[in-house]
């Protein structure tokens, strides 16, 4: 898939936002190839939108509770990422499944970056989980989301130690550092190369 440069990257955060700190950090490099157009949050009140806010990019809140029906939320989400235009739409910590209406918007284009080596340990507890099952190295997987629960074709995969005495705090730190490199580094080729899905096989270039 070609992607204009400067890529216009929607991000959408439900938390601290470091994921979204080192997107912002990375895209102030023209050379980058990409720049953040706007954050968007399922939630008020979060150091992710602060993190956003401080760095001048517009912010927006969906939060599922003020709509009727998923299904509308889920469409006022695309509605209002759609807005944007991005090239991109990159969930960094971003708490929530979408549904259809945004994958029919977004698919192809929607990664999301998840705190363990896919395809073990889906779901919201992943470093937690992979800590209990004792395993002796962990990790972090970027991937373009799929209709499944972190099944979706894998961008790029970051490996760390687990040490003797983690507890799922210190485990889940050290792989978000590795985790914030390979998300900047995978999200800048996607910008400068494109990339291309062939049976579940992604490649950076055309
Ligand atoms: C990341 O580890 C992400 O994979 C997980 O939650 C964490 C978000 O961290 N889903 P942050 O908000 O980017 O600091």
């Amino acid at each position: 898939m070609p992607i204009p440069t400067p890529a216009r990257l929607v991000v959408l955060v439900s938390g601290s936002g470091t994921n979204l700190q080192a997107l912002l950090d990375a895209t102030a490099d023209p050379a980058y190839g990409a720049r953040v157009v706007a954050v968007g949050a399922d939630r008020e009140d979060i150091e992710g939108l602060r993190r956003a806010e401080r760095a001048g990019v517009p912010t927006f809140v969906r939060r599922v509770g003020h709509f009727t029906t998923r299904e509308h939320w889920d469409q006022a989400l695309a509605d209002t990422v759609a807005a944007f235009e991005p090239d991109l739409v990159v969930s960094a910590g971003f708490m929530k499944l979408v549904g259809e209406p945004f994958l029919a918007r977004f698919g192809g284009r929607f990664v999301n970056t998840h705190p363990a080596l896919l395809p073990a340990f889906p779901g919201t507890n992943g470093a937690g989980d992979a800590l209990e099952y004792g395993v002796k190295v962990a990790g972090a997987t970027l991937f373009v989301v799929d209709s499944g629960v972190d099944t979706g074709p894998i961008l790029a995969q970051t490996v760390v130690p687990v040490e003797d005495d983690d507890t799922v705090e210190t485990l889940h730190e050290r792989i978000k550092v590795a985790e914030r490199q390979m998300l900047v580094d995978a999200v800048g080729r996607m910008a400068r190369e494109g990339f291309t899905i062939t049976d579940r096989k992604v490649r950076f270039g055309q």
